[in-house]
């Protein structure tokens, strides 16, 4: 095939995918099988790839996302995005009303919408082709989530009709229900925390690094907010309409109200039909429909005076409480989670509520089978809010919390100042010893894959693991003699057992699990005192001068290194062959030192986090503003123009990773 047929198919392709997508994800309209959707967005991956010359960022084939894994840039937003002033009651509904119609003086009219409850997220499109899609962040600057949202089928990547040349679309990404319970399951399948809220859920994902994880991720976007210096009409629900004509997905249920007793309708009839949904809504907004009106009315510091929020009422309903229960999580907090009579609560029954801690229990004056009255708000989880103090039997007992471990029997201990008890056996009692072993696992830790959380259980049954050394004692043997561990399974897992032997020390520090030794702060320990012996025998005095370790932190590494038997892990791992200094710095390169240095966008061959370690490996200083004592810009993808900007006026050298690479190389800089 000539050059000029194929860029006319790869064009073909992209256009009809565009189309197909917008119909199915905007429109619910579909007009061709999944399979052969599928088959034409393969045919056209194939021949870009064929032919990277018609490489095309808004292609319909970026929207499986990347595996490039990025840090996200700080974007300042083109118009700052503010939030809404929040009502509760109707009368503050009709105070709203009220003021409006005294400050504009004329008739008016207002576009009730649903409140997504979601994540807010603001995408430039200029000449109609997506741009960048900014997070809120503090309402000024926010985090540019570009290749994340590009995942979202329903937000089009380019816009049909006729678009004000620059546009900012803002509207709320979130997470339906059902695609949120089934993502939760999986996530409890694996062994993973759950979600709280579908909320929580579209927030966490718009957040994560690798994009390919987010076209996983079962999320959509209702835009309800149109920024252009020339708008299409005058009128706020208008605009909502041509926008749906240029390839929006706007929710269907909007109304034109004209009066109050319209808004008041509208607000009651969503009150109660939102649990039919298939989406989570907090609420109602109500907007000034004219545009001119909006102008006039203008904004306070932080909220527009022509737009107003109400929320719901969190629902409540009494029932009366069973027992309590007192879960040992991991790092050994216990947490009482209340048994209830099942009660239907906001379309789901509810059989358990959490109490947090001793203290909440206490505050609530929680008695034996008191009628308690339940509330679910945000999260998923319920909770009791009170209690029917006239509905108790004056005879019940007062709920005393548990002394003892609920699992080994250990007597709880609390630390002053914090809330929770804790079972202070982290060495033998089950669900800590489980949980360590998960740890040490981990991606973040010594990332040895195939083994969930059910096999740790099993071999943690079966005697063959008790402490985090033992991994290194498993033999293929042990594992295929396991339920449901196939022979390649097993060997996968004895490989990565024994290729996590190369992770470095830092990481090593991080996989031991010590209380409040975080990532951060392992990588700080390790190198200020580059290896485990220096470690295990620093003074209090020597860990507080280390960066970011205050005293809970010290103490806590104290205490580690103190007992006995995590000394005796500490050797097993070491004669396993795991890594317990960081690498020596014989040859210490200057070749960068004296040099300050901003990092900026995304890379192609390094993370931010891996370009910053090899200019600080070769003696260069990093910072994170440009300024006029900086000397080299690194720059990469989807930079934000005020940065490069700043540079460019200060006469910044400004390199790519690839001169930066050169750069290190030469023999001088
Ligand atoms: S309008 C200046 N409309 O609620 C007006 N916001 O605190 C900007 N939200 O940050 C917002 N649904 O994340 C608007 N139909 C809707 C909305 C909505 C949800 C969110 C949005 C905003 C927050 C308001």
């Amino acid at each position: 095939m000539g050059k000029t047929t194929v860029e006319q198919e790869i064009n073909a392709l992209r256009n009809e995918l565009h189309r197909h997508n917008h119909l199915y994800y905007v429109l619910n309209a579909p007009e061709i099988s999944d399979l052969q959707f599928d088959q034409l967005m393969e045919r056209l991956i194939l021949l870009e790839k064929q032919n990277p010359d018609f490489y095309d960022a808004n292609s319909p084939s970026q929207r499986v996302g990347s595996d490039i894994n990025m840090e996200f840039e700080q974007v300042k937003h083109t118009y700052p995005m503010l939030s809404l002033g929040n009502t509760y009651s109707e009368a503050e509904i009709t105070d709203f009303y009220n003021r409006v119609a005294r400050l504009i003086n004329e008739p008016f009219e207002l576009v009730c919408e649903l409140k997504f409850d979601g994540t807010a997220i603001g995408i430039v499109y200029e000449n109609g082709v997506f741009q960048r899609a900014v997070t809120r962040g503090d309402g000024v600057v926010g985090d540019d989530v570009t290749r994340n949202v590009k995942t979202i089928k329903s937000i089009p990547l380019i816009l049909s009709g006729d678009y004000p040349p620059t546009l900012e679309m803002r509207g709320e990404i979130f997470m339906p229900r059902a695609g949120f319970d089934q993502i939760n399951q999986l996530r409890i399948a694996q062994g993973e925390a759950p979600f709280a809220n579908p909320r929580n859920a579209a927030a966490g994902s718009l957040k994560l690094q690798n994009s390919s994880l987010v076209a996983k991720r079962p999320l959509d976007c209702y835009l309800y907010y149109l920024l252009a210096e020339e708008l299409p009409t005058n009128f706020h629900h208008q605009n909502l309409l041509k926008a749906k004509e240029w390839g929006f997905q706007a929710s269907p249920h909007h109304r034109l109200c004209q009066s109050l007793p319209e808004v008041f309708e509208y607000i009651n009839y969503w009150a109660s039909e939102r649990e039919h949904l298939p989406y989570d809504i907090d609420g109602i907004v109500l907007k000034v429909n004219s545009l001119d009106q909006q102008k006039r009315l203008g904004f306070t510091a932080k909220t527009p005076r022509w737009a107003i929020s109400y929320k719901f009422k969190a629902e409540q309903v009494s029932t009366r409480l069973l027992s309590i229960d007192y879960q040992v999580g991991r790092t050994g907090a216990v947490t009482p989670v209340a048994n209830l009579e099942p009660v239907q609560l906001a379309g789901t029954v509810v059989r358990r509520a959490s109490l947090h801690n001793a203290d909440i229990i206490e505050s609530l004056n929680l008695h034996e089978n008191d009628l308690v009255f339940v509330e679910k708000g945000g999260e998923i989880i319920p909770k009791i809010v009170g209690v029917h103090f006239e509905a108790r039997n004056p005879e019940s007992a007062k709920i005393e919390f548990v002394q003892v471990c609920p699992e080994c029997h250990t007597a709880l201990i609390r630390v002053d100042g914090e809330a929770a008890h804790y079972c202070p056996n982290s060495n033998h009692c089950p669900p800590q010893v489980k949980g360590r072993l998960e740890h040490f696992i981990s991606r973040k830790a010594m990332n040895i894959e195939g083994i969930g959380s059910e096999t740790i259980d099993l071999l943690y049954q079966n005697n063959l693991l008790v402490t985090v050394a033992d991994f290194y004692r498993l033999n293929f043997d042990d594992l295929v003699g396991l339920e449901r561990m196939g022979e390649k399974s097993a060997s996968n897992i004895i490989e990565g057992i024994h290729q996590s032997k190369n992770i470095t020390f830092d990481r090593v520090l991080f996989a031991m699990g010590i209380r409040y030794v975080g990532e951060t702060v392992a990588k700080k320990l390790a190198s200020a005192l580059r290896n485990i012996d220096a470690i295990k025998t620093a003074s209090l005095e020597q860990l507080l001068e280390i960066d970011e370790i205050g005293g809970k932190i010290a103490e806590s590494i104290l205490a580690y290194f103190s007992n006995g038997e995590n000394l005796q892990i500490v050797e097993s791992l070491r004669s396993a062959g795991i890594q317990m200094a960081l690498a020596e710095r014989e040859n210490v390169s200057i070749k960068l030192s004296g040099k300050t240095f901003v990092i900026s966008g995304t890379f192609q061959s390094f993370s931010r986090d891996q370009i910053k370690e090899l200019i600080e490996s070769h003696g260069g200083k990093i910072s994170s503003a440009i300024s006029s004592k900086t000397d080299y810009l690194v720059a990469g993808d989807n930079m934000g123009p005020a940065k490069l900007q700043k540079a460019e006026k200060l006469n910044i050298n400004i390199i790519s990773e690839d001169v930066l690479l050169t750069i290190i190389e030469l023999d001088n800089v």
